[in-house]
């Protein structure tokens, strides 16, 4: 049915009359006058309902409007400049559309175990609107960012043969006659060959590790953007992502009280130092870690916090990553790789690498790494016909919105988590 309005355009409405239906995020009155802040479209805004100016229904819909309710209500839009948007609606009518009865999540304060049952209603508080707002912007942001430049979609299949980032994380599911297939770690693989056909390529879509991890850095179900082509800028990257969302999220960042002089300070160039310089610099801080070991959450953390900016991590021992990484010319012990870890804690945000172009050193490392030769005939052939340099990178969607948001979970920026304790709703 046409002819509702919607709240973000109320602003341009003022004096008009407008016809809004949403839901009750909550209500007060006091005798002979109503307050319902009404939730559409994200937004709120604040109807005002007096006795003496509506109808006796529309007293009584009041009355039975509870907690997250539906309600259908006409009224005139008039500005008021103590409210988010500007707007309040002083209302003509009220219906009910629905009661609700009893709406579990209340005013006071819940456990997470609490809130995390009940994540299908948990969405619509402002918190986790104000996230899912930042996430809806990331995303889009990420696609404008690849199409500006050329880049062309490609979409990587989830059911997949073979293992890309090791065989400890693998999730197996029986596939007919084919023995086990598993979901996809990572679209990397299927991209580069995608690479010789298209040229500047990326990936975008839900990727999935059995990480036997209960950190707040893990799920077993993330959403990772591959780009995959002959040259690739991170920082312009990153900068372009942390711009939009400010430009676009005023509003949620809002919500969320983040501290957004930490987003402005996002700017290029990035510090980048080589992983042996990152020991030293752990080691000089008084940590016991060893060349070799992998960096941790703590470590990340120290490491970012020296530069208070994103910092760029290089050349990782071969042993530290995963088989299809080039070895540095001038040391094959160290992979030509490029980690981005995120200020604030939040850890290591981008993996990427230059990949192995050589047929015969691909094949070795897969041995070396125990993977089974025949599921991986396909990505010899890109080092069979026409092999070239490229590298790529992956960057976890749900570490980046819990940067940006300024969420230490990432439990909270993804819709429905799955989590190893958690698999509902
Ligand atoms: O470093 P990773 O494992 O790299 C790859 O998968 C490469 N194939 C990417 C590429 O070169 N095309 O993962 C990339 C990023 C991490 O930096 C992190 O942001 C995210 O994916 N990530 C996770 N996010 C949430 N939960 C997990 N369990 C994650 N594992 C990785
Ligand atoms: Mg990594």
């Amino acid at each position: 049915m046409s002819g509702w309005n919607s709240i973000p355009e109320l602003g341009a409405l003022l004096g008009e009359e407008v016809r809004l239906r949403g839901w009750v995020d909550g209500r007060r009155s006091s005798g002979r006058i109503g307050f319902i802040q009404l939730r559409e479209s994200g937004a709120t805004v604040q109807l005002v309902i007096s006795r003496k100016e509506v109808d006796e229904a529309s007293w009584e819909a009041l009355q039975h409007a509870t907690q997250e309710s539906t309600v259908a209500v006409t009224g005139t839009a008039s500005a008021d400049p103590r409210s988010p948007g500007g707007v309040e609606i002083h209302v003509s009518s009220l219906a009910l559309v629905h009661g609700a009865d009893g709406y579990p999540i209340t005013p006071k304060e819940h456990g997470t175990a609490f809130l995390m049952d009940h994540r299908h209603l948990w969405l619509r508080s402002s918190r986790q609107r104000a996230v899912l707002r930042i996430r809806s912007e990331v995303c889009q942001a990420i696609h404008n960012f690849h199409r500006e430049r050329g880049y062309y979609l490609v979409d990587s299949p989830i059911l997949t043969p073979a293992a890309c980032e090791g065989t400890s994380t693998l999730f197996e599911t029986p596939y007919f006659d084919h023995g086990n297939a598993y979901l996809s770690q990572s679209g990397q693989l299927y991209l580069e060959p995608a690479a010789a056909a298209l040229g500047k390529v990326y990936c975008f879509g839900p990727t999935f590790r059995a990480e036997k991890s209960k950190t707040r850095r893990h799920l077993m179900e993330f959403w990772m953007v591959e780009p995959e082509a002959a040259f690739l800028d991170f920082e312009d990257f990153v900068v372009y992502l942390a711009e939009r969302v400010l430009e676009h999220c005023a509003d949620p960042l809002r919500v969320l009280e983040r501290d957004t002089s930490r987003l402005e300070a996002i700017r290029k160039p990035f510090p980048r130092l080589r992983y042996a310089e990152a020991i030293d610099l752990l080691r000089n801080q008084g940590s016991e870690i060893e060349f070799g070991d992998d960096f941790g959450a703590p470590e990340e953390t120290s490491i970012a916090e020296a530069f208070e900016r994103p910092v760029m991590v290089t050349h990782y021992p071969t042993s530290l990553k995963a088989f299809y990484m080039e070895p540095d010319p001038d040391d094959p012990t160290l992979a030509l790789a490029l980690d981005v870890i995120a200020p604030e804690g939040y850890g290591e945000i981008i993996g990427g690498s230059q990949r192995i172009h050589d047929h015969d050193l691909l094949l070795s490392r897969l041995k070396e790494h125990d993977l089974p030769i025949e599921a991986f005939q396909w990505y010899l052939d890109i080092r069979r016909y026409g092999t070239f340099e490229h590298s790529g990178f992956g960057m976890g969607v749900e570490r980046f919105v819990a940067w940006m948001a300024g969420v230490p979970h990432l439990r909270e920026t993804i819709p429905y988590p799955r989590t190893m304790d958690r698999i509902y709703p």
